[in-house]
């Protein structure tokens, strides 16, 4: 088979913006308690941080984590998450039905945050809480000093503001499974006056409000147009959220899901867009989408009502990554628009990183495609015009095969094209670099596996792993390099 490829300085779409590389921990199932955080365990550091866990997690470079939900933010205290250990309550959490001990809250968060280089997104409860509980929280950590909150902060010992930035009004509020749910027109009011009261108090934080929790829901995307039209004003992105999950079996359906992704983004852009106009407001609407991930059934049983009990713990298979690879380039091909994403979650539900409690941490396939469009995905990100072979699947007719984007950082000349080949057959690649004829070929990474049912294990945890592919012919601004059956490519030129 083959494809082809133009890429211009010319097409450029936008810039990656950082924020475009985040992850997500939430009070859920062993994300903190015997993932991040294992005091018993022989890497804990004094927080009780495991220290195998945060190196594996440094290579990831991430840029934010929101926390600490999800679900269970919205019936979450967070006074309960803070002060001495010893006075913290014990909770039940309804929304994962699990016991709540409090030994890791905001503090230890944002400690954890800082050692691993990312910048915080917290968000309210705007479940059973509301305007004085996001106050409240945002005067313990933003607010200088001479009050009851931030003087509680300095109590506990954190002298200076943590000067949050990014704050999401709620989590998935249309849900029926959500603590609390609302009416578009109940949570639009609600998100409109928290975020009056929170930009009062801090006006240089930047507000996210909740979008519709999926494209599936009834109430898409009427949901987001009417909570548009109370806080274009004062929100300054909406949320979006996508996992998408194999169906019947059929891989080449799997693999072309991220469609539905691509559709969901420009159908919310629409949305923020009409209302932009409805408003004659000049102010764009960029989108936060934090929270996406492929997801499958879990290999792990739960248990209800323990601390740290594996939820959704559950090890990807190679072919999951591709579609989680295609899922990231879908983000970066609108890094016009979004400008903040969060892989969901990092550890052990539906995660990169996988933990025993006790015993090892390796890293689910996953985390590689996230890892190269980390490290290689920030810059320009360029339209590239493609000609690919297609497929018909069962529920999508015309998939391409290739599924591409290409990134140039003008400060270090890095030209990167990322591609997943969707088909059973090696495709060779023509690439048209007709603005960089100098470049030449730095590698070819590819990640693939003879079966796409394989997976890393805490006995074989390379079983699945990037390679150098072939070097690619470079030959004045023409390049040619082949892209192997069902891989993972990240093509350097420099
Ligand atoms: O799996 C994570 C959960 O998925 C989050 O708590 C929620 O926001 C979403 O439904």
């Amino acid at each position: 088979k083959h494809a082809s490829m133009i890429v211009s300085k010319d097409f450029k779409i936008g810039d990656v913006g950082d924020r475009m590389f985040g992850s997500f921990v939430e009070h859920m199932g062993s994300v903190v308690y015997n993932g991040i955080y294992e005091p018993g365990h022989k890497t804990a550091d004094e927080n009780g941080f495991r220290r195998d866990v945060m190196d594996l997690v440094k290579e990831l470079q991430l840029s934010v984590v929101r926390y600490p939900g999800g679900n269970f933010t919205s019936g979450y205290n967070w006074e309960d998450g803070i002060g001495p250990k010893e006075r913290r309550p014990r909770i039940v959490d309804p929304a994962w039905r699990q016991i709540e001990t409090n030994q890791f809250g905001l503090n230890e968060f944002m400690q954890w945050t800082r050692m691993i280089g990312a910048e915080a997104i917290m968000t309210v409860n705007l479940g059973t809480r509301g305007i004085e509980a996001a106050k409240d929280i945002l005067e313990y950590c933003n607010f200088e000093g001479g009050t009851k909150w931030s003087e509680l902060r300095k109590a506990h010992g954190v002298k200076d503001p943590y000067k949050i930035k990014t704050w999401c009004l709620g989590n998935e509020l249309d849900g029926e499974w959500q603590i609390a749910r609302k009416t578009a027109s109940q949570y639009g009011q609600l998100a409109l006056e928290t975020a009056k009261v929170m930009k009062w108090v801090d006006p240089d934080v930047e507000l996210v409000a909740v979008g519709s929790s999926a494209r599936h829901m009834s109430t898409f995307p009427e949901w987001d147009r009417t909570v548009l039209e109370y806080t274009y004003e004062h929100a300054d992105l909406l949320s979006l959220h996508h996992y998408i999950g194999k169906r019947d079996n059929d891989t080449p359906t799997y693999l072309a899901m991220p469609i539905e992704m691509e559709k969901q983004i420009e159908e919310v852009i629409a949305s923020c867009d009409y209302v932009k106009g409805v408003k004659r407001s000049d102010k764009v609407m960029n989108l936060s989408f934090d929270e996406w991930n492929v997801w499958r059934e879990p290999d792990v049983e739960y248990v209800p009502w323990q601390t740290g009990s594996p939820y959704d713990w559950v090890r990807f298979r190679m072919e999951d990554a591709l579609v989680f690879g295609s899922a990231a380039l879908t983000l970066l091909r609108r890094a016009d628009r979004i400008k903040i994403a969060c892989q969901s979650l990092l550890v052990n539900t539906i995660p990169m990183i996988l933990t025993e409690q006790g015993g090892n941490a390796w890293r689910n396939p996953t985390f590689y495609p996230f890892l190269h469009v980390s490290l290689y995905g920030r810059g320009a990100v360029l339209r590239a015009i493609v000609d690919s072979p297609k497929y018909d699947t069962k529920s999508y007719t015309d998939v391409p095969l290739l599924d591409p984007a290409v990134v140039y950082n003008e400060e270090t000349g890095d030209l990167t094209v990322f591609a997943v080949n969707r088909g059973d057959e090696a495709i060779a690649l023509k690439l048209d670099l007709r603005d960089f004829e100098g470049c030449k070929f730095a590698e070819h990474i590819v990640m693939k596996h003879d079966r796409l049912d394989a997976v890393n294990t805490s006995d074989n945890p390379y079983e699945i792993k990037p390679a150098q592919a072939e070097a690619a012919i470079v030959d004045g601004g023409r390049a040619e390099a082949v892209v192997a059956p069902y891989s993972w490519n990240v093509i350097r030129f420099r």
